[in-house]
């Protein structure tokens, strides 16, 4: 098999640096792992930046989101016992929408088959070569069979645990790494929201979160230790944490249903750099891992192969591969400022442990100071609904 650009992994990355490939004439073969139904029902992600909405909706994957998912023009802080709304829109101009990371896969996926791109389901990577040579090709297996793809660059969109990565020589990459003390236990349930926006909780039991995917679909999250045994949560006590910890006096804006989902989620901050080496390109978790508190991840997955598929463009277009040298250069740029964001938005709103009294106080003075603040709040809007691309 030969094609323009191998990507090994049909996530976000991979499967929308193919649509935006595919859109410039340049062909390219996705190979994933795992089946169609694995990916497409996979719950990670809901929040998307305005800059990612608005790539996909110019790529005319726009279509379903726009009718079915859900404009958020802000977002509420909890602590002390009182709500802070935060109003994007007045302080920046811009939003987010709440749509699930699993519909964005199903509309790219949907539209790459539409289109006659070439998605190779179960098909397992096991390593790429020739990387430095003008050939590299990518090795998999199939149904038992041992396979290659040939191909002129690849695309490494294969999440924290893909091979890729493994192929750049290890002293010419340097990992920065934090892993925080603790997780998120998240569910899904068959449950109305009670209000519109999303809401981050400071609590004294730990962080909460209250978020939602549709209006008969809630989707939280509570603060648990970092291996917390599923076995220890029945629904009722899931319950319970979320009643105490986003409630305030008057206001408990939890509605209890059906729990479809439940899963714990380790959190870490992870950047490899460079993010390239000769014709292999790494985009998105291949490459960083955020922890969720800014809801930054699929979106700086966006953010990359957008880079990617520019430089990749003007390299077909006219043989200059000035842009496809600096793409390290340029994502790591936004990477990081994600990366202060998302540790930033942790640090202020989670439990960090046996803390002392000073620690939970300058925790509480810097959450005022965020919400008492115009410049405050704007900072926190700007970075959440997304830093502009650099052009
Ligand atoms: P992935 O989605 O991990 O895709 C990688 C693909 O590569 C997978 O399909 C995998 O099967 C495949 N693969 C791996 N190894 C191989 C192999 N050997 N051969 C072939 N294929 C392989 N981000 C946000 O922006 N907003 C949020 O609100 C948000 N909330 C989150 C909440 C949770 C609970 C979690 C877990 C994550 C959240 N994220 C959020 C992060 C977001 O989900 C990820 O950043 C995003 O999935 C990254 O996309 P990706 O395409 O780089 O990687
Ligand atoms: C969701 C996930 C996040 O990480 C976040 O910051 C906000 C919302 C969600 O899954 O809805």
């Amino acid at each position: 098999m030969r094609t323009q650009v191998g990507i090994v992994g049909a996530g976000p990355a991979g499967l929308l640096l193919s649509h935006l490939l595919h859109l410039q004439g340049i062909s390219s073969v996705i190979l994933e792992a795992r089946d169609r139904p694995y990916i497409e029902n996979r719950i990670r992600a809901g929040v998307l930046e305005q800059g990612t909405v608005d790539i996909l909706t110019e790529t005319g994957l726009g279509e379903r989101m726009q009718r079915e998912g859900l404009h958020h023009r802000g977002t509420s802080l909890r602590f002390q016992g009182e709500i802070h709304e935060i109003d994007f829109v007045e302080l920046t101009g811009r939003a987010v929408m709440v749509y699930a990371q699993h519909e964005v896969v199903k509309d790219l996926v949907a539209a790459r088959l539409a289109a006659g791109g070439s998605i190779v389901f179960d098909a397992h990577v096991t390593g790429v070569d020739g990387l430095t040579g003008d050939r590299p090709t990518i090795h998999f297996e199939q149904g038992g069979q041992k396979q290659t793809l040939e191909c002129d660059f690849i695309a490494g969109c294969d999440g924290f645990h893909g091979p890729c990565k493994e192929a750049i020589p290890a002293e010419l990459l340097k990992g920065y790494d934090r892993v925080y003390p603790f997780g998120w236990l998240g569910i899904l349930a068959e449950a109305p929201p009670s209000q519109d926006e999303l809401i981050y909780a400071n609590h004294d039991r730990g962080f909460a979160l209250y978020s939602m995917r549709s209006p008969t679909i809630t989707r939280h999250y509570v603060q648990v230790t970092p291996d917390e045994d599923l076995n220890q949560w029945s629904d009722a006590r899931i319950w319970d944490e979320l009643h105490q910890r986003l409630s305030v006096p008057g206001n408990d804006p939890i509605i209890e249903g059906p729990i479809l989902q439940k899963s714990v989620t380790g959190m870490r901050s992870f950047v490899l750099e460079p993010m390239q080496y000769g014709r292999l390109f790494l985009a998105g978790d291949s490459a960083h891992i955020v922890p969720p508190t800014g809801a930054k991840g699929m979106n700086l997955a966006v953010a990359d192969v957008r880079v990617l598929s520019q430089a990749l463009e003007r390299h077909y277009a006219s043989g200059s591969n000035d842009m496809l040298e600096r793409y390290s250069q340029i994502c790591l740029r936004r990477v990081w400022r994600a990366q202060h964001f998302s540790w930033w938005m942790t640090s202020m709103l989670h439990r960090f442990g046996p803390e002392n009294d000073f620690d939970r106080h300058r925790q509480m003075a810097e959450l005022t100071s965020v919400v008492t603040s115009e410049a405050g709040q704007k900072y926190l809007a700007e970075n959440y609904v997304g830093l502009p691309f650099e052009t």
